[in-house]
């Protein structure tokens, strides 16, 4: 008998003693935040505005100086541009309108968005990541696809970017919903 009090005990005391999945409360009343995304076919762009809307953030879209047509963006033809691009990495060195953010050193928390593109973040995001310094900062990447998971992507960001407190990000459905962004953002608070 008291053997099978404590095989039902033990369980009990490691839920009520905070086994709960921690919440990620990265936000309080006196962060400024910046929603940055990039966006080929408006998908993120959509997740990223709802992002800023709920979190009172400011945006910053990453705009290629040679934006990506229909016809670059079809990865099943091997002359289209990205497919060009996902086979020799050399390429991937995309030159952007501006990756300079006005009054950048004001925001404590840079939520950065992003297609996946083969698995990967989308690599126009690439030199923004590069060209700017995160030190300071706490980042959150989220991303929207098909069907991939966020993976690496925010792992590999990181790295190029060598500065900032990156935590675990956020994948969503393409056409995810306001409700779904909404229950995300509410968590951060
Ligand atoms: C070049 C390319 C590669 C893609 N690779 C993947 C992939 O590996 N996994 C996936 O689930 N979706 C993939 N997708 C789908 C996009 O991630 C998805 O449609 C995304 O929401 C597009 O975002 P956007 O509209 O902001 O560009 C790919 C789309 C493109 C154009």
């Amino acid at each position: 008998m008291k053997k099978v009090v404590i095989i039902f005990l033990i369980p009990l005391l490691f839920l009520l003693t905070g086994c709960k999945k921690k919440e990620n409360k990265v936000l309080n009343d006196d962060s400024k935040v910046l929603v940055v995304y990039f966006s080929a076919q408006n998908h993120t762009e959509k997740v990223a505005q709802a992002i800023a809307q709920n979190l009172k953030a400011d945006t910053f879209k990453v705009v290629p100086l040679s934006e990506y047509t229909d016809d670059d963006l079809d990865y099943n033809d091997s002359n289209s541009r990205v497919y060009k691009e996902h086979e020799n990495e050399n390429l991937r060195d995309v030159a952007l309108v501006s990756s300079k953010v006005n009054n950048w050193e004001d925001y404590d928390l840079v939520l950065i968005g992003y297609p996946i593109w083969w698995g990967i973040a989308a690599w126009p995001l690439n030199n923004f990541v590069k060209d700017n310094d995160f030190t300071g900062k706490t980042v959150i990447p989220f991303c929207t696809s098909a069907s991939s998971g966020l993976g690496s992507s925010g792992k590999l960001l990181s790295s190029m970017a060598g500065t900032g407190n990156w935590l675990e990000g956020k994948r969503f459905a393409s056409n995810a919903s306001l409700d779904e962004i909404k229950s995300w953002t509410d968590s951060l608070k």
